[in-house]
C-alpha cells in the first residue's frame, strides 16, 4: 500500500509545512510541553506525526539523547526500530474508537506513574480523542494538567468540537488544518519518483484536486491508477468522476431523480470531493450563463435553458454553504438537485 510505506517518517518527510514548522519549533524548545492536541482533517498525518514525536524523544542518536543538535529521529536505533514496529514499552498507542470508557483511561492514568523503561518519555497517544466518554474525560483532566515530566500526550482528533474546552485548554494545540493541493502534489511526485511511474504532473494535478484533501486518499487513488495501468489525464478523470459530470448534467436535463442520486452515490463512493464539484458546476453554469447572454469568450457544453440554469446555480450555491454544517456532505447536494429536478419538471 503506497500510503503505508509512503507514510512521513521525520518531520523533514512531512508534506504540510505549517505543521511540520510547528513541530519543529516545539521539539527544537529548551522546555517540551506535556500535552497535544493534533486537530485536523482525515489523512493529514496526525498519527504519522505523532509517532515521529514519540521517536524523536526517545531517539539513542539525536539531540535527546545528548548527540548531536539534531532533533529528527534518526530511525535507525533501537528505540526508534521498535517505536515503529509498536513494540516499544514506553509508547503507548490508544484508539479512543474502541478503547473509550473510564476504565481503559483509569488504566492509562495508573501507568503514566511508572518510570519510563527504555526511553526518556513515556508517551501516550490517542486516537480519535474526541470518542472518549465524558466520564474518560473527566478523569484524564488531573493528569492533563500535570503530567509526570516523564510523559507525554499526544492526542489526535478530527472534531474538535466534540472535545471538551477542560480538555482543549490544557493541551497545546497543533493544526493540522487539510492538505493543500500543491502539497498532495508534492506527496504524489514522492511517490511516482520511489515507484518509477510514468506520470505526469497534470496527472498528478487532477488526483490532487479530487482526494478530498487527505494525503491517504490521494496515495491511494494513485495506487489504484497506477495498478490500472491507465495514467493519461483522460482516463483519471473518467476514473475519479469528473468526466462523468457530464453524466450528472445529463441526468439533471433528464430532471431524472434516480440518476442524478445514482452519479452523487457513485461520485462519493469513489472519493469524489464535493464541495470542490459544487464549485465546478458553478464555474460551468457561471459560463453558460454568460454564453447564454452572448458575452463574447464564453463557450459552453451545457444545454439549460435561462430558467433551468438560474435555479440550478440558487440551489448549488445554497448547499455549498450548508456542506459543513451537515453529518454528510453529500446531502446538501442531493437535497437541492432534488429540489431542482421537481421544480423544473412543473
Ligand atoms: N503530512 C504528510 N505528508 C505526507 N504524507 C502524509 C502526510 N500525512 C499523511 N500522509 C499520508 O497519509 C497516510 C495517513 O496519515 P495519518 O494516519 O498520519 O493521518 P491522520 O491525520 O492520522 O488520519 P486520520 O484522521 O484518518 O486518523 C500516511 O500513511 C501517509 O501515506
Ligand atoms: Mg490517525
Ligand atoms: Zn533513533
Amino acid at each position: 500500500m503506497y500510503y503505508l510505506k509512503y507514510r512521513p517518517h521525520t518531520v523533514e518527510d512531512l508534506d504540510n509545512l505549517t505543521p511540520a514548522e510547528t513541530i519543529r519549533t516545539i521539539l527544537k524548545s529548551k522546555s517540551l510541553p506535556h500535552a497535544f492536541l493534533f486537530i485536523g482533517h482525515k489523512g493529514t498525518g496526525k498519527t504519522s506525526t505523532a509517532r515521529i514525536f514519540a521517536k524523536a524523544v526517545n531517539c539513542l542518536s539525536n539531540v535527546y539523547a545528548g548527540k548531536g543538535t539534531s532533533i529528527e529521529p534518526c530511525n535507525v536505533c533501537s528505540n526508534c526500530k521498535s517505536i515503529d514496529k509498536s513494540s516499544f514499552s514506553d509508547v503507548t498507542e490508544m484508539d479512543a474508537a474502541s478503547n473509550r470508557g473510564i476504565n481503559e483511561v483509569k488504566e492509562l492514568i495508573r501507568e503514566t506513574s511508572l518510570m519510563p523503561m527504555a526511553g526518556k518519555y513515556r508517551v501516550y497517544i490517542i486516537d480519535e480523542a474526541h470518542m472518549i466518554t465524558n466520564d474518560g474525560f473527566n478523569a484524564l483532566l488531573k493528569t492533563l494538567e500535570e503530567p509526570p515530566e516523564t510523559v507525554i500526550f499526544i492526542l489526535a482528533t478530527t472534531n474538535l468540537e466534540k472535545v471538551p474546552k477542560t480538555i482543549v485548554s490544557r493541551c497545546v494545540l497543533v493544526q493540522f488544518g487539510s492538505a493543500k493541493i500543491d502539497e498532495i502534489v508534492h506527496m504524489l511526485k514522492r511517490i511516482r519518483i520511489g515507484e518509477k511511474l510514468d506520470i505526469s504532473d497534470e496527472s498528478l494535478e487532477i488526483i490532487a484536486k479530487h482526494c478530498d484533501l487527505s494525503f491517504r486518499d490521494g496515495a491511494k487513488i494513485l495506487e489504484e491508477i497506477a495498478l490500472s495501468g491507465k495514467m493519461d489525464p483522460e482516463s483519471i478523470l473518467k476514473k475519479i468522476g469528473i468526466r462523468s459530470k457530464v453524466v450528472l448534467n445529463e441526468a439533471l436535463k433528464k430532471k431524472s431523480p434516480s440518476d442524478t442520486l445514482k452519479w452523487i452515490k457513485e461520485f462519493n463512493a469513489s472519493g469524489g470531493n464535493i464541495s470542490l464539484l459544487i464549485e465546478e458546476l458553478l464555474t460551468d453554469l457561471q459560463n453558460h450563463l454568460l454564453s447564454l447572454h452572448k458575452i463574447p469568450g464564453n463557450i459552453s457544453t451545457l444545454s439549460y435553458t435561462l430558467k433551468e440554469t438560474i435555479v440550478l446555480m440558487k440551489l448549488l450555491n445554497e448547499a455549498y454553504g450548508l456542506i459543513k454544517q451537515s453529518p454528510y456532505p453529500t446531502i446538501p447536494l442531493e437535497v437541492a438537485l432534488l429540489e431542482y429536478c421537481d421544480t423544473i419538471k412543473q
